[in-house]
Parts: C-alpha cells; structure tokens; sequence
C-alpha cells in the first residue's frame, strides 16, 4: 500500500474513568460514575472505575509503552471533578499537577496530546444541582474548559469538548442505564439542547484566548458517534426508514456542531411530540458563533435499517449482563427499526463489523458539511482475547479488524477526504462502562490477578510496524 500522508497523527485514545482509578486521591470530587457505578446491578458484576488500571500512578510506565510502539499521539480525557472537586469554584492543584506530569511525560517522547474535556464523568455536585438539565451548567462548563485551555493550552494543541453526546444523553436520559438513570425521552432532548450550548460556550472560551494570545492557537472540535446507516434492502419504505434514523443519530447531533443549527423535519418532530427542545432568544445565535475546527468520529459499526410499522419495536433496554444489545430490533415505531444483517460478521456483543461504514460515513459528513477536517478519535474491537499457556495476548481478530478499516481510511484519503489522525480505541484495555473488564479493545492487556501488570498484545507489534511503514504494511 502506499504511504499515508507525512505528518498523519498515528493514535491510540483512552478516557480517564476508565482508566486512571485514583478516584478519591489527591482532592479529586466524585463522579456520577463513582456513584452510579457502586449502585447494585448498574454495571456489569459491579465492576467500576475506583482503581480501573490505575493509570494515575503508572501513566509513566504507561507513555513509556506509547513511545516504544512509535505512537504519534495520545488522545486522553480530563476528570472534571479532578479539577474542580466541586464542579465549580476552587481548583485543586493536584488535579492540574496529574495533566501536567502527563502532558510533559508525553512530549518528552514527542507524542502528540490531544485532550477531551468531557468524557462522561460530570461532577456528582453538579448533577445534585440538576446535572445537564439546568442551564447554569453552559457557564460552569465553560469556567471548567477556560481552566483546562489557561493551563493545558500552552502544550495541549488538539482540544475535543464533548465524547460522544448522544451516547451519555440517550443512555442517560431515555433508556436510563448510564446516570443519571432516566427514561424520558423528552428530557434526553432537551439535554441535547442544553449540551449544544455548554459546546459552543467552550469553543467561545477557547477563541477568546486564542485571541488574546494568552494561548497559543491549535485546533479545536467535538467527537461524535458514526453509526452508519444502511438500508437492509433496496425497498422504498426501508430507504425512508435509514432517512429518519440517519435524521436522529447523526444530524441531530452533527447538524448543531458543524451547521449551527437543527435538522429541520426533527425539530418539528421532537417539538410536536415532546414540546422540546426549549430554544431560548439567543441560543441559535450562540451556537452559529462557534465553529469548529475540525470533526472527530467514533466509528465502531454501522446500523441496518428496516421500516417499522406504528405498532413496531420501542427502544431495547440495554442490559448489563455483557452484551449491550441496544443495537439489534430497536427502533421508533412508525419511523424505523435497526436489524441484524445476516451478510456481515457480528462480534461477541453484537457490534457489526462492517469496514466500508467508516468510510461511506466520511464520505457522507463531506457530502454534507465539506471539507471539515476528520480525526478518527476512536476505531476498534471490543473482544475476549485467548492468552496461550505461554503468555502471548491472540487478538489477531483485532488486527484484522484494525487492518480493514484502516484500509477504507487510506481509499478515503486517496479520493480527498480530509482525514489527518487515526485513533485506536483503546491503547490499554480498559473499563467497559457497563461491560467491566471482560469486553477488551487494547492494543495492551492488564493482568487483574498480576498486580495489573502490562503485557504487549500481538497487535500492539502490528500497530508499532504499521505506524513506522506509514500505513506501507498494509
Ligand atoms: C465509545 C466510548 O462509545 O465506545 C468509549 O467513547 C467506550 O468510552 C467505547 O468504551 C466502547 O464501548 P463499550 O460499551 O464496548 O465499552
């Protein structure tokens, strides 16, 4: 294959619930995840983030294996309430002393950081006081963003808001299994309003200094979910359906960040059904002045589409007991259901391995908002991986897995699709949110009987030869 582009950003991404444990040292607040997940049946067999692989003391031994893997960047998160304890007022210094140890461990290898401001663990405080459904939390997270950009922005070059809106609104708020538990749809819409904004805040704080040159400039963005939507067959009526579902898991959240605004027939759907969102005088306009830099994608399967008559399937819960299952026969009566497509290989926990996705999904993003910028903030394979009696971690499925998609991202280069940064979902295994330990994506393993002790899997060597061919391996 030929060489990717020179300076394209080989990564690997993590979050910091799932891996930094540490989760009552050094002055950090709790969580919604350090009280939702010691809740009895919420996570699977109670697994949580309290030591997780317990990055926060090994990070050194951890950047250490980034750098021997030849790993361009690093696409970690920042704990909010490690920074702010309380959700707002004082800062704890040894929050911002844990990012700074990072980031300086990281550029000492000369691995690029890229950081995510939000990744799921809002502050308990702040959910006391009405979590992502009161309006005060658009300032306080931008007080919170303005911390990290003053602190961080000096090193930090690539800055990601939010993870994956959809994912904590819609598991948090309709098919209440994430926190804070609710199953009300009207009130997930109205939270995807609310996070809309508390975005477009953040990127105003970032512009601002950037500005004032109190920061030097980089590039700044959102990682959102692609589920590619398909059509299960050529037939008129599912085609409709893939519309309305491409309507509300893809536009509803991408239209907002790179548009500035709503689907249009949603919006009036949403409206009529639910009387939500609330659109304040002012918000549209806050959320047009904020643009982005550039896209990151979530890509880990696409989504089949069939229609769904009006007494069809409501949404699936979602279970702990390993799978998550919310992807097969689910779906809104009346509009569409998403079905199993018996051509394409599935994993263990039902996620359809389908590579063309990701790339039929970039190519859809430019088609509809041009030549954005894309990163690929996470890509990968949630698995069991067989050890051999001698030790070795087997995940060539992984590899394989890895290799396909990353092939559809060279086509896509090729045909002009602006794609600079590849990330592997994730560089460590890591904790599953509902899935615990058991459902593993890392390019390296951590032995829970050995004292979490690291091992390289087989495709940690394949990442390492891949990202010093420049993709030539391939
Ligand atoms: C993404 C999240 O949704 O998918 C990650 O950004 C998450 O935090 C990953 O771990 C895999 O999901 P799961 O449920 O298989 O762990």
């Amino acid at each position: 294959m030929k060489a990717f582009p020179e300076d394209f950003l080989w990564g690997a991404a993590t979050a910091a619930y799932q891996v930094e444990g540490a989760y009552q040292q050094d002055g950090k607040g709790l969580s919604i995840w350090d009280i939702y997940s010691h809740l009895p049946g919420t996570t699977y067999q109670g697994t949580n983030g309290d030591r997780a692989v317990d990055h926060y003391h090994r990070y050194q031994e951890d950047v250490r294996l980034m750098a021997e893997m030849g790993l361009k960047s690093y696409r970690f998160s920042i704990s909010w309430p490690r920074i702010y304890p309380a959700g707002s007022g004082a800062v704890n210094q040894q929050g911002i002393q844990f990012y700074n140890d990072l980031i300086n461990e990281l550029l000492k290898y000369g691995i690029v950081p890229v950081a995510t401001l939000y990744h799921w663990d809002l502050p308990q405080a702040l959910q006391d006081l009405g979590g992502w459904e009161n309006r005060e939390l658009i300032e306080q997270f931008g007080q919170y963003a303005k911390t990290c950009f003053e602190q961080f922005g000096d090193r930090v070059r690539y800055w990601l808001t939010f993870n994956e809106t959809i994912n904590f609104i819609m598991l948090g708020y309709r098919d209440g299994v994430h926190p804070p538990a609710v199953k009300e749809e009207r009130r997930a819409v109205e939270v995807s309003h609310i996070v809309n904004l508390a975005h477009a805040q953040a990127v105003l704080e970032y512009r601002k200094l950037v500005r004032e040159k109190s920061i030097a400039e980089g590039m700044i963005g959102i990682a959102h979910v692609l589920l590619t939507g398909f059509p299960i067959s050529a037939a008129e009526e599912d085609a409709r359906a893939c519309e309305w579902y491409e309507e509300m898991d893809f536009q509803w959240f991408y239209d907002p960040s790179l548009h500035g605004r709503y689907p249009e027939r949603l919006l009036n759907y949403y409206q009529e059904r639910w009387q939500a969102p609330t659109i304040l005088d002012g918000d549209l306009a806050l959320i047009q002045s904020a643009p982005i830099d550039f896209i990151g994608i979530n890509y880990y399967q696409s989504t089949f589409l069939a229609h769904n008559p009006a007494d069809g399937v409501g949404f699936a819960a979602i279970n702990v007991s390993g799978k998550k299952g919310s992807q097969q026969e689910s779906g809104i009566p009346g509009l569409f259901k998403r079905v199993q497509n018996p051509k394409v290989a599935y994993t263990p926990w039902d996620w359809s391995i389908y590579p063309e996705g990701l790339y039929q999904g970039m190519k859809r993003i430019q088609e509809r908002y041009g030549n954005i910028p894309i990163m690929i903030t996470e890509n990968g394979l949630g698995d069991k991986d067989p050890i051999s009696p001698s030790g070795e971690i087997l995940d060539t499925p992984r590899i394989d897995y890895l290799r396909e998609h990353v092939r559809w991202c060279q086509r896509a280069i090729d045909e002009g699709v602006p794609l600079f940064g590849y990330f592997v979902w994730s560089f460590i295994d890591l904790l599953s949110w509902l899935n615990g330990y058991q459902k593993q994506y890392g390019l390296v393993y951590v032995d829970h009987q050995n004292d979490l002790k690291r091992v390289k899997k087989q495709s940690y060597d394949w990442y390492r030869q891949l990202i010093q061919s420049n993709g030539v391996t391939l």
